[in-house]
């Protein structure tokens, strides 16, 4: 199976021209899977809830239109995230389009200044089934909440897609560690640029469930990187011929 991650620099409110660079990208590559970063098409910085709210749309509007489109000609499934308005609200979501079914996750872990302008999310924490893999989606600050990797390979994850815009340089580390604990593929999708004087880390990766790094993008250049996997190996959660990795938990032990 033929994933990969799209890392670039979205123009903060732009959408005609973030919306036509991926469609760029998505017009000559066929993948199975597609991971572009959080906030793909409005970019991040936002200075005030009117201005995030101008640019959010619903999970049927023309961003979730152009995604759609390209996973039922393309027969592939796309991960990117958006402003999600709803009912006068605004969610960091990620829409999943597959060639069938389109959901939404949103983002449960706010990070710093969101925390003013979206509304924390309720997930879910599930994995989506494609074609006889599973896919699970957390966003960006999710990451430092371990129990979300851990849910979803719990739930059955077999590849954990991750829309990111880390300003800090701690994920692309830790998320090699996520990706061994749970035995699970990642494909972490960041971006690059600055905004508003914020800049963003870059470094996008896919993981592989022993924490091989099979394809990594450096701190500041658009890429689009591609690696082959086999969701199936993450079905074997074995880590030594006496340890399994959930056999041998013990929950009665963990804190809830
Ligand atoms: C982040 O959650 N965008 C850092």
């Amino acid at each position: 199976m033929r994933v990969g991650f799209y890392q670039f620099a979205p123009k903060l409110g732009d959408k005609n021209h973030n919306l036509r660079k991926v469609a760029k990208i998505l017009e000559k590559n066929r993948l199975d899977l597609l991971v572009l970063p959080e906030l793909f098409n409005t970019g991040y910085v936002f200075e005030s809830f009117d201005e995030l709210y101008g640019v959010s749309e619903p999970i049927n509007g023309p961003t979730a239109r152009l995604l759609v489109r390209f996973a039922k000609d393309k027969n592939m499934v796309i991960v990117g995230g958006f402003a999600e308005r709803s009912l006068g609200r605004v969610y960091n979501s990620a829409l999943i389009v597959t060639p069938h079914n389109i959901h939404v996750y949103r983002k449960i872990h706010l990070f710093y200044k969101e925390k003013e302008l979206f509304v924390s999310g309720d997930g879910p924490l599930v994995p989506y089934e494609v074609d006889g893999w599973r896919l699970g989606v957390i966003i960006c600050f999710d990451w430092l909440f371990p129990e979300a990797c851990r849910t979803l390979a719990l739930k059955g994850a077999d590849v954990i897609a991750h829309p990111a815009n880390l300003v800090l340089p701690y994920a692309q580390n830790a998320m090699i560690t996520r990706a061994i604990e749970n035995g699970v593929y990642v494909i972490l999708a960041n971006r690059i640029g600055e905004e508003r004087g914020i800049r963003f880390t870059g470094g996008s990766e896919i993981i592989s469930p022993k924490g091989e790094i099979l394809v990594k993008a450096p701190e500041d250049k658009e890429m689009l990187g591609i690696a082959e996997i086999d969701p199936k190996l993450a079905r074997d959660k074995r880590f030594t011929p006496l340890n399994d990795i959930f056999e041998d938990r013990k929950p009665h032990l963990y804190f809830l």
